[in-house]
């Protein structure tokens, strides 16, 4: 879980000033290291590039060596080639795709992952022959809240199992060509467990199908929120599911790739949100700790009760106390951490939001006209700017509105 020390982080603040993201690159090609090291020998790491999608972090992930890009709309596609990725290392899972999606990732040549029944038959009508892959949801699913489980009948994502003999008249009508399967259960699962279950239930949907190049066993796999919990143990789910694999390549008569999309598991650990106490207010039986950063650059807790650990990165030795951390949005929920136990900071306070590499900067929004918060990448204490301020004509122009 990476932060920077207090004199990187102070010339971080006095360049840039807070709030701003800084991303250590050494976590992001150690997790790619992890995987490869641990994982089995026909896997592909396709990223789910929606958890970050920072160019530059994109781009370092491909020096160490992820196989691919996965894209759930027309602008990450674009962004995946731009980052040099080749149309076979992007995979499009879009889902409620419109005929006019349909047909942009069509003539962007890339294999779509379809997800339900309605857009099988319209790209199969549209395109009658082509290669496509399907997302099929087999009533697993797991994830870190409630609100990221994506497998189940109570999730909108993936075809039923019960659905496969409808696939199979569809692809038989258009002569598609299944060349993957696909699923993905949720964000943030721990337990490798649960992982072989959903690994088997796919593998059973997939043996349905006899031209397969790939299988996508999706992301999900958990990262650490708070110092105390653990890492999972990549080398336990592979060690878990490698017969399995093993016993479908056998059947399926020729060599498949095996592909995983972490999201998470690359970039979140690797980052943190550096932001400035503004405020210190005593409300009762509450002590709020106001910064500058808020719901605008770090939605999760808000959204998913998420827990990010937040530390004291200017007083680490200061006692500790029970303090509420909120931030500058107009928004009871702009709340970042609830009843934390921390080193009481004093105004002016630097401190550091953990884990906040996945979906942090990508969900962010401009809401109360907030500028986003700049990032930079932290590399071996060398300080790289990855993405600069916007000032207010900069941000009005990219709301698409004209300059005043
Ligand atoms: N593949 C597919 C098809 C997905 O839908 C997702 C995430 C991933 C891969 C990557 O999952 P990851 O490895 O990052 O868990 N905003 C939520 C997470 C939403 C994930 C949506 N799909 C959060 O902040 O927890």
């Amino acid at each position: 879980m990476f932060f920077p020390d207090k004199v990187s982080a102070e010339k971080i603040i006095k360049k840039y000033s807070a709030p701003v993201f800084v991303t250590d690159r050494k976590s992001l090609d150690n997790q790619v290291q992890l995987i490869k090291k641990h994982s089995l020998e026909n896997i592909k790491i396709f990223y789910a590039v929606k958890a970050n999608y920072n160019p530059s972090i994109i781009k370092t992930l491909k020096k160490s060596g992820i196989d691919g890009i996965d894209a759930v709309s027309p602008f990450e596609i674009e962004l995946a080639k731009r980052c040099g990725f080749a149309k076979k290392q992007i995979i499009f899972t879009g889902n409620n795709s419109g005929d006019d999606e349909l047909r942009e990732i069509f003539r962007q040549g890339i294999t779509p992952n379809i997800g339900s029944l309605s857009e099988l038959e319209r790209f199969g009508n549209m395109f009658n022959g082509s290669d496509i892959s399907i997302r099929f949801n087999s009533g697993i699913g797991a994830g870190e809240s409630k609100y990221v489980v994506t497998g189940g009948s109570k999730s909108k994502f993936g075809i039923l199992e019960e659905d496969i003999k409808e696939v199979k008249n569809i692809i038989e009508k258009y002569s598609l060509n299944v060349i993957g399967i696909h699923s993905h259960i949720g964000s943030g699962f721990y337990k490798a467990k649960v992982f072989k279950r959903a690994v088997r239930s796919i593998l059973k949907i997939a043996s349905n199908f006899r031209n397969l190049e790939f299988v996508d066993l999706g992301g999900g796999f958990g990262v650490r929120y708070d110092p105390k919990a653990t890492s999972i143990n990549l080398e336990e789910f592979f060690t878990a599911i490698k017969n399995d694999i093993k016993e479908f390549v056998k059947n399926n008569g020729r060599p498949i790739d095996v592909i995983i999309e972490p999201g998470k598991f690359l970039v979140a650990e690797s980052t943190c949100l550096l932001t400035k106490v503004t405020n210190i207010k005593n409300n009762g039986s509450t002590v709020f700790i106001g910064t500058d950063t808020g719901i605008n650059h770090i939605i999760r807790p808000a959204l998913y009760s998420a827990y990010h650990h937040i530390i004291n990165i200017s007083n680490p030795k200061a006692s500790q106390k029970k303090v509420t951390i909120v931030g500058n949005i107009c928004e009871s929920s702009d709340v970042l951490c609830k009843d934390i136990k921390m080193p009481l900071p004093v105004e002016g306070d630097i401190l550091a939001i953990l884990t906040a590499g996945a979906y942090c900067a990508s969900m962010s929004s401009l809401y109360n006209l907030r500028p986003y918060a700049p990032e930079v990448l932290f590399d071996n204490g060398k300080i790289t700017e990855i993405r600069r301020s916007l000032d207010f004509n900069q941000t009005l122009s990219g709301l698409g509105f004209s300059a005043l």
